[in-house]
């Protein structure tokens, strides 16, 4: 999508669609108030004087403008408490907005951002752009194109925030938020993709194609590649696949050489049968998401690099399809790790944890600053939390104090639980030096200990995100399927580190 910014007088906009805040509780801006007079008569004013239109958050009404200059269509769309507008208010304000737009048809539209609340700022701004980017996408690669005017509304393809203040900051924020909806909506690219198409080869294909356009270093292992580096855990776990795994590492240098790096891991885990521990039949289909902590780590890391963050970010997928050929590993075997640690494999459908621990593992030689990871990995975590966060567990406070802060400012929220050392016990074998699943009591906490064992010295965090990575019960600027998170939180937490 084109994002352009524009400062004219809202009155003289030649645009087919302007969308204007009603905030709740108050009075129309200035700005408003100007272009409802000169355009509509003063139709806004009334309709808010009548009690039509208060400000809430689910109110729109369409105007048309007869005054013969200006926008041609107006809607104006309650906004809540002007003042308690935060930054997520203005991104599913924005996506409001495109999804007004689709309604009329329209592929282009001009968006009033009035400075109140969060709208005032540097963020708010970059959280309106990414509105507008976030909401205009949609993944229709394997549709068929439908006859003139009968398919889905026509993507909006065009955009303009209006805004007061100097250009300089507000154009900075405004690309800021153009390259995180970007490496965002990449992302949900990846993770809509069915499991036929998106597999660890592809992957791998896409990331050194992002590597390549961003300027990147890639580095891509396969099946040989893989045995040399001992990653037998990651094997055992595509042993069941006629496709092959693939571990991908991104490296964005953009620090001084030595400077410890960030290192982000994100499960790419194509699609999750659970192997012989075969996951029941009905919703299998969604399992094609369980490489969403994948895409975010490949979109995040391109965000990263168009935007030229002073730090050095390494990001590490480990890729690959949990099925169950007739090589596939099976319940009570014993596996390898690259850490040297044998894990006995009670159930193969906890297979996130295995190739994370070799891809936890593979991070320790680049000394990281610290190091967080991604992953759709524990049922546990959607019963929990739902949607509505992701969990954070790790072995640093002030990391996960980081990464709470970093998720509130971007809108995508994660939440702790705890890792006292008591729920180490359960994952003690008999057999090995330790078993991969933990029971059913504190899954979510029970998987976070198994990754801590190969997690090494740096401060580490996991961002379970089995709830929140995908859903059928979207935000304004978001669709039915991949959301692409945590693209947003991880960019912020990096942002923030550069200082
Ligand atoms: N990918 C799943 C976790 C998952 C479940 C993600 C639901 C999204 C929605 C993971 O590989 C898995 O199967 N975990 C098991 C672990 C159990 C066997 C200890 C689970 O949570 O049931
Ligand atoms: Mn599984
Ligand atoms: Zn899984």
């Amino acid at each position: 999508m084109d994002l352009h910014l524009s400062r004219s007088p809202l009155s003289s906009l030649d645009t087919p669609l302007l969308v204007v805040p009603v905030p709740k509780g108050g009075s129309l801006s200035d700005a408003v108030r100007e272009l409802d007079a000169a355009c509509l008569g003063g139709a806004i004013q009334r309709a808010v004087d009548e009690g039509d239109l208060r400000g809430g958050e689910e109110e729109s009404i369409l105007f048309y403008n007869a005054s013969g200059g200006g926008a041609r269509r107006v809607v104006a769309l309650g906004t809540g408490t002007a003042s308690e507008l935060t930054g997520e208010g203005v991104r599913r304000y924005a996506g409001r907005a495109v999804r007004q737009a689709e309604k009329l048809r329209q592929t282009s539209l001009t968006l009033r951002l009035d400075p109140s609340g969060a709208v005032g700022t540097e963020a708010g701004v970059q959280a309106g752009a990414e509105g507008l980017a976030l909401a205009a996408w949609d993944f229709r690669e394997l549709k068929s194109p439908s006859p003139e005017g009968n398919g889905p509304a026509p993507l909006v393809t065009s955009a303009t925030l209006h805004v007061d203040g100097g250009p300089g900051e507000v154009d900075a924020a405004v690309a800021r938020g153009r390259a995180v909806a970007a490496g965002q909506n990449l992302a949900r690219n990846l993770q809509s993709r069915p499991g036929n198409v998106a597999t660890p080869t592809h992957l791998g294909e896409e990331a050194a194609a992002i590597a390549r356009e961003w300027g990147l270093q890639v580095t891509v292992l396969g099946p040989e590649r893989l045995r040399e580096e001992r990653m037998h855990a990651l094997m055992a776990v595509s042993r069941g696949s006629d496709e092959e795994p693939r571990l991908i590492v991104l490296e964005h240098r953009g620090g001084r050489d030595g400077d410890r790096p960030l290192v982000l891991v994100g499960k790419g885990l194509t699609f999750d049968a659970g192997g012989i521990s075969i996951k029941p039949a009905g919703g299998m289909e969604a399992m094609k998401f369980d490489m969403s902590g994948g895409a975010a780590v490949i979109g995040a890391m391109r965000t990263i690099a168009e935007l030229r963050i002073p730090m050095n970010v390494i990001g590490i997928v480990p890729a690959s399809e949990n099925l169950l050929g007739a090589s596939a590993m099976k319940p009570g075997d014993v596996i390898q790790t690259r850490a040297g640690k044998t894990v006995e494999v009670i159930n193969t459908d906890a297979e996130g944890r295995l190739i994370l621990a070799d891809a936890l593992d593979y991070a320790r030689q680049f000394n990281p600053a610290a190091v967080v990871d991604c992953a759709t990995l524990t049922g546990a975590c959607v019963i929990a939390l739902g949607s509505q966060a992701a969990a954070v567990l790790g072995t640093d406070e002030a990391l996960l104090q980081e990464l709470r802060d970093a998720g509130d400012r971007a809108g995508e929220r994660c939440w702790p639980l705890p890792m006292f050392k008591e729920y180490r016990k359960q994952l003690e074998s008999p057999v090995a030096d330790l078993q991969n699943v933990g029971g059913r009591p504190a899954g979510t906490v029970t998987a976070a200990w198994f990754l801590r064992e190969f997690a090494g010295d740096a401060p580490w965090a996991h961002l379970d995100i089995a709830g929140t990575a995908y859903g059928d019960t979207p935000l304004s600027y978001q669709r039915k399927g991949g959301f692409g998170f945590p693209v947003r939180l991880l960019v912020e937490w990096v942002r923030g580190r550069a200082g």
